[in-house]
């Protein structure tokens, strides 16, 4: 079957042909139509799980996933051939991705019916990017109401996250260069802040290095349309200058969640602030409950293309995502 592997981490991602799984006791096999791409494929790709996870080589990428059950192992209760399914094709040893044709996983791993009416290219765009917007929003107790920034905001996670914190009664502060302000605003941003816009330099400060820079050019902004503060950050994106500077608008008893290892926790804690570091630990009931939100047209999958399995090495890693990219295969 054709797949998107690399030989060892670091390697270039390719095409190759390689055995189709076969699903063992307890498995699944899926015969993939679409499959969804995040920033985690390449982070994979360089080695993320080196030492964390064993891995099997030719490494097949992919973690997102939707198709049609082509076969179940002995003992699989929950799903039977035909099925159309939705889930992540990640588990130990990693390497049997659902960049290919067909992917087996345990039938308890984050494995979910396609609702009627969803396709499966939108279902493949939703696994990580969507239940880590859900667990977001599930961890800060948005309350109605409530000032919420995210940072980050029109690419996978965050064109998600706008729609279920606006959803949760949020007033959603949203970071988007100019070309994407319409889109955030259409997820339900109520402002929007152009991360790109430069401020006014302090010429003692070195405005250049973000390690170093006090105030990034969005703290500047949101604190100047807000003096009294946020009650909530979800920075997506930031390193530990930026993320430090944003926090600084959280209110005491507030909330900052950092989806990039960037917080400093004790420094937060010290300001009386929940979160810091965040893990998505999220898996079917959340990915249910999303699906059950696009089936009925409360929540918008952003599908911003659709390529050939082949074109996967070529959009791996492309910056400027609005919304999500999914192969088609
Ligand atoms: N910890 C976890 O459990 C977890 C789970 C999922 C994802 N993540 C991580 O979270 C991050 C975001 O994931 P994603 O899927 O949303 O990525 P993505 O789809 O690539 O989106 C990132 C977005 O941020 C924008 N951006 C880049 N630099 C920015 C800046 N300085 N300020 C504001 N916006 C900026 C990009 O567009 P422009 O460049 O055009 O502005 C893009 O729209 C990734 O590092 C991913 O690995 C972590």
């Amino acid at each position: 079957m054709r797949a998107i592997v690399v030989q060892k981490f670091g390697a270039t991602p390719e095409l190759a042909d390689v055995p189709v799984p076969v699903a063992g006791p307890g498995e699944v096999q899926v015969a993939l139509d679409a499959a969804g791409v995040n920033p985690f494929d390449l982070k994979m790709a360089d080695g993320i799980l080196k030492g964390k996870m064993p891995t099997d080589f030719p490494m097949i990428l992919g973690v997102d996933g939707a198709g049609t059950v082509s076969a179940v192992g002995t003992g699989v209760t929950k799903f039977t051939v035909g099925d159309k399914v939705v889930g992540k094709f990640l588990t130990a040893p990693a390497g049997h991705g659902s960049w290919a044709q067909y992917a087996t996983v345990p039938e308890d791993a984050t494995l979910v019916p396609i609702p009627d009416g969803v396709t499966t290219v939108t279902a493949a765009a939703l696994p990580v990017a969507g239940i880590t917007a859900q667990d977001l929003v599930d961890a800060a107790r948005i309350q109605p109401g409530q000032t919420v920034l995210i940072v980050g905001a029109t690419g996978g996670v965050g064109s998600f996250l706008v729609q279920l914190a606006n959803i949760a009664g949020a007033h959603v502060i949203a970071t988007a260069r100019g070309d994407a302000t319409d889109q955030v605003a259409r997820l339900g941003a109520a402002e929007t802040v152009d991360y790109t816009r430069t401020r006014p330099t302090d010429p003692n400060v070195d405005d250049h290095d973000p390690a170093t820079r006090q105030d990034s050019s969005v703290t500047a902004a949101v604190r100047f349309t807000h003096p009294d503060g946020i009650d909530v950050l979800f920075d997506l994106v930031s390193a530990a200058g930026d993320f430090a500077s944003h926090a600084t608008l959280v209110r005491q008893g507030g909330h900052a969640y950092s989806t990039t290892w960037a917080a400093d926790e004790a420094a937060l804690r010290a300001r009386d602030i929940t979160g810091g570091n965040f893990e998505s630990k999220g898996r079917s009931p959340e990915l249910s409950r999303l699906l059950s939100r696009v089936a009925a047209g409360d929540v918008v999958v952003p599908v911003q293309m659709t390529v050939p399995l082949e074109a996967a090495p070529a959009v791996l890693g492309q910056g400027s995502a609005r919304g999500k990219t999914v192969l088609a295969i």
